[in-house]
């Protein structure tokens, strides 16, 4: 297949950045949105969420002539070669994934099946949803039509706020299928498995692991239930630490110099959220449950994670004693830095928490202007200190550099308490001490 067109049926994080980076490797990429706004938006060069780059790296590969965007599916479907699906799977039923929007992508999909037509599923899908994707294309075709298309499992691991660098330089790259229908998608990434394209990295090696359709697709959910069970293990063990003793600032590192475990995703804080993690161990789990099987250690991760956004609030009531009319002031919304997003986000909890409890709560992000109508009473500062104004005690739960070079006395003199409680262990907690301020931390 020469140079081959390329789709991509849903254009959110994972579809914009999928349509973005593969233009900027040379191919001919249209991106297909139901949403219409959404379509027009990023064919003008507007990002509707915030991701570090992307905006450049889209205005760069529209204006080359390789990237387009449409919300008429002809104009995306017609003549198409490789299609990625990278519509949500959002938490449905039973904590199995709703695949409305797979199954309305493969409706608008079908008329345009040719031979040879490669189906790619970037959605993260439970196992066995390719199979079903390819029944649900067979059944919307006409009746006279039996195009030999292929259906691909090609999971995505990026990571929003490093969405760009997790695509165009990845650990591996995981294609799932036969090899009729692998062949043309692994064409498409050699740029990225050879690094030769205008931004290669000569230091990166990624991996290009193809494997059956339940393999592939149980190998993102496997992923992403390890990392979070990763996280909430250096919880527990912050949890012990505080008990015994011990400082989890140096117990988890140390743990972590073993190679055979590393220091990535080995932090204590207020816990993981986002739009992946408890949905896909959610799944994981459901995924367990559908063949009688009980997954406790995932269930566990859950339970941990939980229990420790609730860590938050426990502290403050030990140390404030009583939370209604507390002023408190959050550092940080999106569930992590370098994004705008807000699903599943600690402090957006742990707002719910104290607002339920009673406090006047204000709340500071660098990116984040808005916040959900269930949280209009929040306001929204204009800087960290803006945000510490006459407040009893500050949270940070979102560890934005830029928290790091926060001005302890500043801080101190905007406040009317002394209470710090540096959910993420970011803050150099001798200075801030020094500035007269409580500084509580996680695990110790
Ligand atoms: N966000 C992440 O960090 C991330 C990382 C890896 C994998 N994933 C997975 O990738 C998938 C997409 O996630 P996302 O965060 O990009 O979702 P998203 O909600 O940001 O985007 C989904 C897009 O699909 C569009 N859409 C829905 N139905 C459609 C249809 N029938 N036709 C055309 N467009 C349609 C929506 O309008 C929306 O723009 C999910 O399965 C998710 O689990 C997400």
């Amino acid at each position: 297949m020469s140079n081959p067109k390329v789709a991509v049926i849903g254009t959110g994080y994972v579809g914009s950045v999928t349509a973005s980076c593969l233009a900027l490797l040379g191919h001919q990429v249209c991106g297909f949105d139901s949403d219409a706004t959404r379509a027009d938006q990023l064919a003008a060069g507007q990002l509707p969420f915030y991701e570090p780059g992307l905006a450049e790296l889209l205005r760069e590969t529209l204006a080359s002539g390789n990237l387009r965007f449409t919300d008429d599916p002809r104009q995306a479907l017609e003549d198409v070669d490789v299609v990625f699906l990278c519509v949500g799977t959002p938490t449905g039923a039973g904590g199995n994934p709703d695949l409305a929007q797979l199954a309305s992508a493969a409706w608008t999909l079908a008329p345009y099946l040719r031979d040879g037509t490669v189906v790619v599923n970037k959605s993260t899908v439970p196992v066995g949803s390719a199979d079903w994707v390819r029944t649900l294309l067979e059944e919307a075709l006409p009746r006279n039509a039996a195009p030999a298309f292929h259906v691909v499992s090609n999971p995505e691991f990026l990571r929003e706020g490093s969405a760009i660098e997790d695509f165009l330089y990845p650990d591996r790259i995981v294609l799932g299928g036969d090899g009729d229908g692998v062949g043309p998608v692994a064409a498409l990434y050699v740029p990225i498995v050879t690094q030769a394209f205008p931004r290669a990295r000569t230091e990166v090696v990624p991996q290009l692991i193809t494997t059956d359709l339940a393999s592939a697709e149980m190998i993102k959910y496997a992923a992403n239930a390890f990392l979070a069970m990763k996280i909430s293990f250096a919880n527990e063990v912050a949890n012990l630490c505080e008990l015994v003793g011990a400082d989890a600032r140096q117990v988890l590192p140390a743990i972590g110099a073993d190679r055979r475990i590393g220091t990535a995703f080995l932090s204590a804080g207020v816990g993981w959220g986002g739009s992946c993690f408890g949905k896909d161990v959610t799944a994981l789990i459901a995924t367990g449950h559908d063949y009688g099987y009980s997954p406790d250690l995932l269930r566990a991760s859950i339970e941990v994670n939980k229990l420790q956004r609730a860590v938050v609030i426990r502290k403050l009531q030990r140390e404030l004693k009583i939370l209604k009319g507390r002023r408190v002031a959050i550092l940080g919304l999106s569930f992590k830095p370098g994004t705008d997003d807000l699903r599943d986000a600690p402090a957006i909890d742990v707002a719910h928490r104290l607002i339920a409890a009673g406090a006047v709560v204000s709340a500071y992000d660098p990116i984040v202007k808005q916040l959900p109508p269930d949280l209009a009473g929040v306001r929204i500062a204009s800087d960290p200190y803006d945000a510490a104004h006459r407040a009893n005690a500050v949270v940070l739960i979102t560890e934005w550099p830029e928290f790091t070079g926060l001005e302890p006395a500043r801080l101190a003199g905007a406040m009317s308490g002394d209470l710090l409680l540096d959910g993420r262990n970011v803050l150099p907690d001798a200075e801030f001490r020094a500035a007269g301020l409580r500084v509580l931390g996680v695990g110790w």
